[in-house]
């Protein structure tokens, strides 16, 4: 195949991420079909896009008439069919293996022969949602980073059967998208994540062995390490139900005692201790 010139961009499921990732498409100057699945969520997510540029315009980043400008890129809809327009879908719906299957299969019968799929899983085999579809060659990961507006990278993910062509075209897109990108092939956690969920459990299980407090903790590594923030905020900030969460995905896959979470968070997360979003993690928010 070879890729589409990209102009319309569709973005599947508006929530965390993929809110983020639709703030950016139409920031770079492209009509972007937004799909959720009831009106409700559509417009939650065009309120949070909304509030995020008028902080721009607040700081003097961006005038009122462009925000109008960018925000009417944006069309919202429930059905999957407004996106047969569309040369890049970026799927960032549940992450559910059957769910994207479901999906991917649906949407095959919609875009055009050229149009890339791209998905933002964090955790599943990009080859394995590939497997939904009869032209897995169009299938690549775009995985972008929480907050996407604000993270610069992000992870363009070759799949057993992708195309050189999807793959370039999904790396170029992220380079229009204002972002860093860089290639790498389908393994669990890709780069940043197969590294950073290790060395963030390796932490934790320092706090109790060298028998220090997560104040303690935080301090050796950005003081000791150079690290931007401390790895207790960090873990805090990610919410630690969703960082034991991708700790136990990956365990699954690579099954190193190191990735596995330990016992201490998943005994807080059990406890609803959930860093920032719960008020309650390694440290207390008001
Ligand atoms: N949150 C993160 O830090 C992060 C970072 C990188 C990648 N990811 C990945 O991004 C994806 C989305 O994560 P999130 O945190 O934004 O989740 P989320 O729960 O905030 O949002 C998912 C949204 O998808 C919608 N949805 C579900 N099924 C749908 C469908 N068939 N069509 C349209 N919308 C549908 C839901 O209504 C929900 O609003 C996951 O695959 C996740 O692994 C998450």
């Amino acid at each position: 195949m070879s890729a589409p010139e990209i102009r319309t961009i569709g973005v599947v499921g508006l929530g965390a991420m993929g809110a983020g990732i639709a703030q950016l498409s139409i920031e770079a100057g492209y009509e972007t079909v937004g799909r959720e699945v009831t009106d409700e969520l559509g417009e939650k997510a065009r309120d949070r896009i909304a509030h995020f540029l008028q902080r721009k315009v607040d700081k003097e980043r961006m005038t009122a008439d462009e925000r109008f400008a960018v925000l009417e890129r944006l069309a919202l809809q429930t059905e999957l069919a407004a996106l047969s327009d569309c040369d890049l879908v970026i799927e960032a719906i549940v992450e559910d293996l059957e769910a994207k299957h479901a999906l991917f299969a649906e949407l095959e019968g919609i875009v055009r022969p050229d149009a890339i799929l791209a998905t933002n899983t964090s955790a599943l085999s990009v080859t394995e949602i590939a497997s939904a579809v009869s032209t897995p060659e169009r299938v690549v990961g775009m995985h972008f980073f929480n907050p996407a507006p604000l993270m610069p990278l992000v992870e363009i993910v070759r799949a057993e059967l992708s195309s050189d062509d999807a793959v370039d075209a999904a790396y170029t897109l992220g380079e229009r998208l204002g972002k860093k990108p860089i290639r790498c092939h389908d393994t669990p956690g890709f780069v940043v994540n197969r590294i950073l969920i290790p060395l963030l459990n390796d932490c934790i299980r320092a706090l109790d062995e060298a028998r220090i407090s997560p104040e303690e903790l935080d301090t050796a590594m950005t003081a000791g390490a150079g690290w931007p923030m401390g790895p207790c905020t960090l873990v805090d900030l990610v919410g630690i139900d969703v960082h034991v969460h991708a700790s136990e995905a990956l365990y699954e896959k690579l099954r190193e005692p190191r990735i596995a979470p330990p016992p201490r968070i998943v005994a807080m997360r059990n406890a609803g201790l959930l860093g920032r979003k719960s008020g309650r993690g390694f440290y207390s928010y008001d």
